[in-house]
């Protein structure tokens, strides 16, 4: 896979499990999040009121916000619960290295919205 457009964006080690971080990207708020699955990144405006989902908590593969409690599943952005309706947008992550000490990439290109399943 190609990391032409990716940018560094977070050391692995300073992301715990089930835990989200902040980042900014060329413009974009985003979500980088942990969880048992993985690394993901998805849009960090909670799309039913914009207040940062980062501050919410994982559950499972999803993050939940923190306000009124709409999960956005990690892999595709779409909403799980409401009141949320509108997916948020979904990035491409890489891990280059390994341990602690590994860097994770972010494609600041927003992915193609996946359809609900
Ligand atoms: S602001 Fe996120 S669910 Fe209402």
């Amino acid at each position: 896979m190609s990391t032409d457009n990716m940018v560094d964006v977070a050391r692995a080690g300073d992301l715990a499990p089930n835990s989200a971080l902040k980042v900014e990207v060329e413009g974009h708020d985003i979500a980088l999040v942990r969880c048992d699955d993985g690394v993901f990144a998805i849009g960090n405006r909670c799309s039913h009121a914009d207040v940062d989902l980062s501050e919410g908590e994982v559950d499972g593969c999803a993050l939940e916000c923190w306000l009124h409690g709409s999960q956005f599943d990690l892999r595709t952005g779409q909403p799980l619960s409401l009141p949320a309706l509108e997916p948020v947008p979904t990035y491409r992550v890489e891990i280059v290295g390994g341990g602690d000490d590994a860097r994770i990439l972010i494609d600041p290109t927003p992915q193609p919205t996946a359809a609900h399943e």
